[in-house]
């Protein structure tokens, strides 16, 4: 590569609606999240914390000890992936420019008008007050599950932090809360999505 191809690729990544590293992390995170929610409702299926179950046909691993083994080997993906991206999107600043500040007032206004489909997609690089509050919202739920998720893993090696959510099984139930707070999100940003179809181009040509 020539440094003039080396300029010009720079300056391409910097004009990016998402750069190259939030491209990346977003779809191996979106891999992870799939596969821990397959295995996670086969584990549950094993011994169901509620009065209902999972179709055996939208769960992974088909049976207990096969859930655990995908839900133990994504659960690394997840967590590097996890840590990465939010390394980067504080230290550049990624998340106080896209994700701030969320004012109650615009998350209203701009939910009157997407219910109503006035909200205008012009620009795509810039988040409405709806979007931002989904965002960190489900970034806060994927720490939560996490913390939730090692916490009833190894509650004996953690307990404090199992100490925290008030024990192992509320933890248990912190944890299937949390995986309903992503499914519901993901329902929804994946319609969101698909109907406009310039947001998901960025995300995966980056313009
Ligand atoms: C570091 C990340 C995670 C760890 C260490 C972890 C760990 C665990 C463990 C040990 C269990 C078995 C609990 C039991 O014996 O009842 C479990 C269950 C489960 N996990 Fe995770 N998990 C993680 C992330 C996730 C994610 C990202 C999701 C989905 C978005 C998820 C969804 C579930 C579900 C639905 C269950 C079954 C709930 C139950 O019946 O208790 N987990 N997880
Ligand atoms: C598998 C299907 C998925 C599709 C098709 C998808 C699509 C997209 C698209 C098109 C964008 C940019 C949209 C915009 O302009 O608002 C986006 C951003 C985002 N998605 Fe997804 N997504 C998927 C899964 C997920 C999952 C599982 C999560 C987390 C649980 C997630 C969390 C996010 C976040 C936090 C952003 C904002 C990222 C940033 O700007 O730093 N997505 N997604």
């Amino acid at each position: 590569m020539t440094s003039i191809d080396a300029a010009t690729a720079a300056e391409s990544e910097r004009l990016a609606i998402h750069p190259g590293w939030v491209r990346i992390t977003h779809w191996i995170n979106a891999l992870a999240m799939l596969v821990m929610i397959g295995s996670g409702w086969e584990i549950y299926n094993a011994s169901p914390l509620f009065p209902f179950s999972f179709p055996g046909a939208i769960t992974l691993g088909g049976w207990l000890a096969g859930a655990l083994l995908w839900h133990f080997a994504a659960m690394w993906l997840l967590v590097v992936n996890g840590l990465v991206y939010l390394t980067l999107g504080l230290m550049t600043g990624r998340f106080r420019r896209k994700l701030l500040p969320i004012r109650p007032g615009e998350v209203i206004a701009d939910a009157k008008a997407a219910l109503t489909f006035q909200l205008s997609h012009d620009d795509i690089s810039v988040y409405n007050a709806v979007q931002r509050l989904l965002y960190l919202g489900v970034i806060l739920a994927g720490i939560v599950i996490v913390l939730s998720g090692l916490s009833i893993w190894k509650p004996v090696q953690l307990q404090e932090l199992t100490a925290l959510f008030g024990g192992y099984d509320a933890a248990r139930y912190v944890h299937f809360f949390a995986m309903a707070a992503i499914v519901g999100f993901l329902v929804v940003h994946v319609l969101l999505a698909l109907i406009v179809p310039k947001s998901l181009r960025a995300m995966v040509t980056g313009r």
